[in-house]
């Protein structure tokens, strides 16, 4: 444990960030290796004269600060830890890096399904970290879901951070392609949703480093127009859902129409277009008849 002033701490926080970076990788820095939360910091960092924690001394901290910086290494990675919504999740190479936008798929389920007492069957496709599953389990306590993913070390980790966040076991994890490892639930689910690799693979060729050497493939590809997966789960999604039963996907900033197409083209009905904060047309949803 090491103990710093405010008056040193500030000096070497602004050292550090002017070598690079930005202000919210350098809070998971602190945060999950320094073990100094956003929050402490704020309230303690008008006082030049407090004293401030950390867990690590600012040598360590900064070997790790300056491998993100030169290696365009995710700080997440390198900390094994990320924030979204309300969740501090383990994240390594083999799932990916939760993203912000991401969080509104939970807000879309919450404007469809608005008593948090609701007993939903839902399904999560591709789960990776399990951070959308995590989060609605816990939003909706009484509810049952199943995730799945293709790749065995995501699921661990997402299971990892299940257990981690919530004291319940209404989440049962499934290795598989898609759909597959869910033919027992035909016909029963209230609710599919699934952040599937969506980027075409021009796209993912140009992608920034931090993203294609680092984050995984299976994750990001959507093969040539991106919307292979999509393409599948959409087709798939009539046998699996009740009738009513809620399909929200995410996809790529411009496929939007593409994947509304694909809906109407399989009956589904109520379907929309959800802008993420940014204004783009990042969700597509629609309703099985
Ligand atoms: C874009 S990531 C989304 C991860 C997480 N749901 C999120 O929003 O952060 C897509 C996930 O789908 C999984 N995946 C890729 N192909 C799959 C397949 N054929 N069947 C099931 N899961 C698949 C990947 O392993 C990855 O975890």
């Amino acid at each position: 444990m090491l103990c710093i002033s405010v008056e040193e701490f500030s000096f070497w926080k602004k050292k550090q960030l002017s070598k690079g970076g930005d202000e919210q990788s350098f809070a998971v820095l602190l945060d999950c290796v320094g073990g100094l939360s956003t929050s402490d910091l704020n309230l303690k960092i008008i006082n030049p004269r407090e004293t401030l924690h950390l867990k690590k001394n600012l040598e360590f901290l900064e070997s790790v600060w300056d491998d993100h910086l030169l290696k365009s290494s995710p700080i997440q990675y390198l900390c094994g830890k990320a924030f979204w919504r309300d969740l501090k999740l383990i994240v390594t190479n083999k799932v990916l890096i939760p993203r912000p936008e991401t969080e509104l798929v939970v807000d879309i389920v919450f404007k469809i399904f608005r008593r948090k007492s609701e007993k939903l069957f839902f399904a999560e496709l591709g789960t990776g970290s399990g951070a959308i599953s995590i989060a609605l389990a816990l939003a909706y306590p009484l509810s049952k879901g199943v995730v799945t993913d293709i790749d065995q070390d995501a699921l661990e980790i997402a299971t990892k951070n299940y257990t981690n966040s919530s004291k319940q076991s209404n989440l049962k994890f499934y290795c598989g392609n898609w759909w597959s490892p869910l033919e027992n639930f035909k016909g029963k689910l209230d609710l599919a949703v699934s952040n599937p690799p969506y980027i075409p693979r021009d796209t993912y060729e140009k992608l920034p480093k931090e993203v294609k050497n680092f984050e995984p493939k299976v994750a990001l590809l959507g093969g040539e127009d991106g919307l292979e997966h999509i393409r599948e789960i959409i087709q798939k999604a009539p046998f699996f859902l009740k009738e009513k039963g809620w399909l929200i996907l995410e996809n790529h900033f411009d496929q939007g129409e593409k994947v509304k197409q694909l809906l109407i083209k399989n009956k589904f009905t109520s379907i929309e277009i959800v802008n993420d904060l940014s204004g783009i047309g990042r969700f597509t949803i629609g309703r099985y008849k």
